[in-house]
């Protein structure tokens, strides 16, 4: 027996990098998948790769609520129900001091990395109430556990998640909801190559206790985990997955 077997989940940000991957694994575990997000070309080919039977792509901007709700109602509608999300959709943001951040783009960041996890729990824990119970993974960061000079809107989102994570599985736990953060360190994806060069992402590595970034099947395997009836005691929590980051 698979995993996730007649389960139906939404990925946001299911087109790239760690969304992508879990996309993947939440599949090959039996789940039927929502691929939630603004490239729609990347979603369809990935959907299509997968098998539209299992996989279907939706075009959202997650930082809109009512898209985000339409995301739900569109998972509900294809196949019956709602059990599992991860609200995984993210941007960064070029590298600023704090009091230089323009103010539209503080509110794009927040838009997209905190306010989107708001609206997808908002509209994803009543679906999995009525579909009888369910699990959400929100992607935080370590850095929703320290700092990052030059990153406050980022900084500010991912450790404004984990609270909002935290009351979530508290305001839930009786339904049958649970509600949990993980905080990948650096990952090999396209959003870091977009902006690093090669000495950067060595620079980079040796923060890391294993010397490098991590792979993202290695963010989403744990968040399969979490997601799963074997994580059934696990609500609330925080969850570094940071190859030593936070540990020296
Ligand atoms: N890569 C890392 O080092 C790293 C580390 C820690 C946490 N994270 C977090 O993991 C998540 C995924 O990051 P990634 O590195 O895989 O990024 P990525 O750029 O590879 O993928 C992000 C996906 O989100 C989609 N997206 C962006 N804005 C959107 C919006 N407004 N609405 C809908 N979709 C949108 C993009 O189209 C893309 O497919 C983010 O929340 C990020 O903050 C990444």
């Amino acid at each position: 027996m698979k995993l996730f077997q007649d389960r139906v989940a939404i990925v946001t940000g299911g087109a790239s990098g760690i969304g992508e991957a879990v996309v993947r694994d939440l599949v090959n575990e039996g789940a039927r998948v929502v691929i939630a997000d603004f490239d729609e070309a990347g979603a369809g080919r990935l959907a299509d790769e997968l098998g539209r039977d299992v996989a279907l792509p939706f075009k959202v901007d997650v930082s809109n609520a009512q898209a985000v709700e339409s995301t739900v109602s569109f998972a509900v509608a294809q196949w019956g129900g709602l059990h599992l999300a991860v609200n995984n959709a993210g941007i960064g943001a070029p590298s600023t001091p704090l009091a230089d951040i323009d103010i539209d783009d503080w509110h794009r960041v927040l838009g997209v990395d905190l306010h989107s996890v708001f609206y997808g729990l908002k509209y994803q824990i009543p679906a999995m109430i009525a579909s009888g119970g369910g699990a959400i993974v929100n992607m935080a960061s370590i850095l929703g556990a320290v700092g990052w000079a030059g990153s406050a809107a980022y900084v500010t989102s991912k450790h404004a998640l984990v609270g909002m994570t935290k009351t979530a599985a508290l305001d839930y736990a009786g339904q049958g909801i649970r509600v949990n953060a993980i905080g990948p360190a650096f990952v090999e994806t396209p959003a870091l190559g977009k902006t690093m060069t090669d000495e950067e992402r060595s620079v980079l590595a040796q923060k890391h206790a294993f010397n490098r970034l991590a792979r993202p099947e290695e963010i989403a395997a744990v968040t399969s985990f979490i997601l799963s009836d074997r994580a059934s005691f696990m609500t609330g929590t925080y969850y570094p997955v940071d190859g030593g980051y936070l540990a020296v």
